[in-house]
């Protein structure tokens, strides 16, 4: 694990963009994405970027279950907002959160991720080492899968909500098997609120508890992250 602290989220943007150009320029086509605050100054850099993703495939983690596009608080609305409308792919796939067939949702997902091997998968971290929406107790060889949210995330993510009790209960998520496939992945975290799930992922032992640890399996990651989410290191 290559780990990166920069000062600040805006210099933790500019230095993500910089890895997506490189993976880029050597020929990846299939870009994982995250959604999230993390992310926001990576893709404001993208944007600003001379990048061009219109041939390429980005596949996104995670999508609540019950949310379609049009709905403000959907991982499909905020990809558009803040990446599609300025660098579009040839094709973006996120999983269907208006399908409440879960099995068929999730297979079909699987299928997606399986014919298109990712080369660079972007990640954020949940405060309880979370990586997509695989909860704490996520089989490290997961696929996609319907997950129940934790109160501890549903916590975190009411803070876009107009209320808490606005939060959806499920999600349909990339399982960590198939993260773990990506032939590299580029973990960011800003902000001392992940600080300890940041320590517990490089530092502490690899255990389904916390899932991001896993990621100490992986041949290639890239961390970056704030002074503040480096401070328990
Ligand atoms: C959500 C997402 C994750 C994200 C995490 C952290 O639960 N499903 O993909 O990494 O929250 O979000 P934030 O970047 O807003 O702190």
């Amino acid at each position: 694990m290559e780990v990166i602290v920069v000062k600040d989220k805006f210099a933790g943007g500019k230095k993500a963009a910089e890895i997506f150009k490189r993976e880029h320029d050597s020929g990846a086509k299939v870009f994982g994405l995250a959604t999230g605050g993390t992310p926001e100054t990576t893709y404001a850099e993208l944007t600003k970027s001379d990048l061009d993703f219109s041939d390429d495939v980005s596949i996104n983690l995670d999508e609540y279950v019950g949310l379609g596009a049009n709905d403000e608080q959907s991982y499909h609305y905020y990809m558009q907002k803040h990446l599609f409308d300025e660098k579009p792919f040839k094709k973006s796939y996120l999983p269907d959160g208006t399908d409440l067939d879960a099995a068929k949702e999730t297979a079909h997902y699987s299928e997606i991720i399986a014919q298109n091997p990712i080369d660079l998968q972007l990640l954020g971290i949940g405060e309880n080492g979370h990586i997509g929406f695989n909860e704490p107790g996520s089989a490290f060889d997961s696929k996609t899968s319907k997950i129940h949210l934790t109160d501890s995330t549903i916590k975190a993510n009411a803070r876009y909500f107009d209320k808490p009790e606005d939060v959806p209960q499920y999600a349909y998520s990339m399982g960590i098997g198939e993260i773990m496939n990506a032939k590299h992945i580029l973990l960011e975290a800003f902000g001392k609120n992940k600080a300890e799930a940041i320590k517990a992922m490089i530092e502490g032992p690899m255990t389904e508890d916390v899932p991001a640890s896993v990621l100490q399996n992986h041949p290639q990651v890239t961390v970056i992250v704030d002074e503040e989410a480096a401070t328990l290191l």
